[in-house]
């Protein structure tokens, strides 16, 4: 091939999970199908810069190490590194090019680090863009869809839950009958209709404990093997699936809000009953949820929650009740957020080549 040198630059957002992806098999195939709001304000922006390497350099490297520097906000970053060295590996049989170019990997997240908010979706969804684009440069004759396919996969090799954010509003990955073309391989774009409900819905993270993780994913989606109710759990994912296929057809935020809710309080019941157990919702976790429930049945503004593997809350809303659940975050849920820190966010696209 002709391409000795240049460089690339991918955003990719975060994503929320609706019904959750809890539980994994070999080569990070989901044990249940998920699907996901598409983030549009907190993102990772990658740049990818690579030189071929010359002959003389290739012959040398004997090892399985490739060849690149990592770069977190301009700074290098040593323990990311092996991380990344992780995913190159996974990923070189796709991708037979890898070793024979240098990388400077220059990443930076648009939300604080340290907030407790997952970076390794956004992360690893920027960087298999960028992957792909060199690979586009060296096929040129690739489709569309084939790119935003193949990146998705990649990215689902770093991270299982980043293959959601590459393209759409709201993705499913896995397997689902009624879902044509859904993958255990990658995350494809909803195909069914989409209520106006649901246009531009809102999501405002309130951070609530912004330490490290207690439980990595990789351990998390381990805790499923053996789990006394994994079985039941994938099953009803199937289910909820199903059942939010209808919901954002007609628009039924009630029957939304049933789901989404419960799914997050599943994936928490899972982490409590599994073996080590684990509690991953601080006390002011509970505090917002209750007053979210509070203030739903006393305004019956369709707002809920969902959480991730950890303490902070995502509250979820549409757009035309904004102001009023905005005043009320502000007013009564700010104060059980560590600094008073939250960030607000909405529905967005997918990755974009900056
Ligand atoms: O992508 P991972 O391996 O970090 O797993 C993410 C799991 C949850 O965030 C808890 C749920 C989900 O579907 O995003």
């Amino acid at each position: 091939n002709t391409v000795e040198s240049g460089n690339f630059q991918w955003s990719a957002p975060s994503n929320i999970a609706l019904v959750k992806y809890w539980g994994k098999k070999e080569n990070q195939i989901p044990a249940n199908p998920s699907v996901s709001f598409t983030l549009n304000n907190c993102k990772t922006i990658t740049k990818l810069a690579f030189a071929k390497k010359n002959i003389s350099t290739a012959v040398h490297v004997t090892d399985n190490n490739f060849s690149f520097d990592l770069l977190f906000e301009g700074q290098p970053k040593e323990d990311f590194k092996p991380k990344i060295q992780k995913f190159l590996e996974r990923i070189e049989i796709y991708l037979p090019f890898l070793k024979d170019y240098h990388f400077t990997i220059d990443t930076e997240n648009t939300f604080p680090h340290s907030s407790g908010i997952a970076s390794s979706a956004s992360g690893m969804a920027a960087l298999a863009m960028n992957l792909m684009s060199l690979e586009k440069a060296l096929n040129p004759a690739m489709s569309e869809d084939y790119f935003y396919q193949k990146a998705s996969l990649l990215a689902r090799l770093g991270s299982g839950s980043a293959c959601r954010s590459v393209k759409g509003q709201v993705v499913v990955w896995g397997n689902q009958a009624n879902i044509p073309r859904s993958s255990d391989l990658f995350g494809v774009e909803f195909p069914h209709a989409i209520h106006t409900n649901f246009k531009n819905f809102q999501d405002t993270i309130l951070l609530v404990d912004k330490g490290e993780k207690q439980v990595s994913s990789t351990v998390g989606h381990d805790l499923m093997h053996n789990h006394p109710f994994a079985e039941r759990r994938f099953a009803q994912a199937h289910e909820n699936l199903d059942a939010l296929i209808t919901i954002f057809e007609s628009g039924d935020l009630d029957a939304f809000i049933k789901i989404v809710e419960s799914e997050a309080l599943t994936l928490h019941a899972m982490m409590m009953t599994s073996m080590p157990y684990f509690i991953l919702m601080k006390p002011n976790t509970l505090q917002i949820i209750n007053a979210i429930w509070k203030f739903r049945n006393e305004t019956q503004i369709p707002v809920c929650f969902t959480l991730d593997a950890g303490a902070n809350v995502h509250v979820l809303y549409p757009e035309n009740v904004s102001e009023k659940v905005l005043q009320f975050i502000k007013d009564e849920l700010v104060g059980y957020c560590q600094n008073g820190q939250y960030i607000c966010d909405q529905i967005g696209n997918g990755a974009a080549l900056v």
